[in-house]
């Protein structure tokens, strides 16, 4: 399981990157609005600098939903540094366009998916990798681990090389159920990956040995 973290706020890449476990970024134009960064080039720059950061794929997601308007802004977006993943909606010309950078060698993360068929036609084009959203489907009542379940068990039948990245990830409880589903990676909150240290017998435990220690230390 791969894990990547769901932000673009630098200070908290730079956190989970010193944990020294994170493989890698996915950002989102909302994530991008968050962060206040404003126009093309300043979108741009930011992605070059969470690149600089970690040693890992980072999703940068278009704005375009032409086919050519896809292509021209995936390809700068690719252009920017290696690590680059370009982020594409799942619809038709997302799909198409999917196939084009898939033939160019410009790896892609196929975003926005809730269903096995949209996951079906990601993989078909050629997707690095899929994101299906999980919490987002369970916000409606629908169940979010059962899709990613689903898309493995396809993917595996059939042979696909498409990566599951499961997106919209909550809490820690979801990682967990994403291990479960045999999901390739998780894009999450840097609470939810640090929510994964915590036991109450760990510190328990701890408490405890440094107690005895100090008995007969002090
Ligand atoms: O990468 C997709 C993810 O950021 C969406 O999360 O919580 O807005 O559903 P959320």
């Amino acid at each position: 399981m791969k894990f990547f973290i769901d932000t673009a706020n630098l200070d908290q890449i730079r956190e989970a990157n010193d944990l020294g476990v994170l493989d890698g970024v996915t950002t989102n134009p909302s994530l991008m609005a968050k962060e206040g960064i404003r126009g093309e080039e300043n979108c741009k720059k930011h992605y070059v600098e969470i690149c600089n950061i970690v040693d890992g794929d980072v999703s940068a997601e278009v704005i375009a939903t032409d086919y050519e308007g896809i292509i021209k802004e995936g390809e700068e977006l690719a252009a920017l540094h290696p690590n680059i993943v370009v982020k594409v909606p799942c619809i038709a010309d997302g799909i198409k366009a999917i196939k084009y950078f898939s033939q160019k060698g410009i790896r892609t993360n196929c975003t926005l998916v809730f269903s096995p068929g949209q996951a079906l036609l990601a993989a078909k084009a050629g997707a690095t990798y899929v994101s299906p959203f999980v919490g987002r489907l369970d916000d409606i009542c629908s169940d979010g681990i059962q899709l990613i379940e689903k898309i493995v068990d396809m993917y595996a039948y059939y042979g696909f090389k498409t990566q599951v990245l499961a997106a919209s990830i909550r809490h820690t409880q979801h990682i967990i159920q994403c291990i479960e589903a045999g999901a390739d990676v998780a894009t999450c909150p840097l609470s939810a990956i640090k929510g994964l240290l915590k036991h109450p017998l760990t510190d328990s435990g701890l408490a405890t040995f440094l107690a005895d220690y100090k008995k007969v230390n002090s």
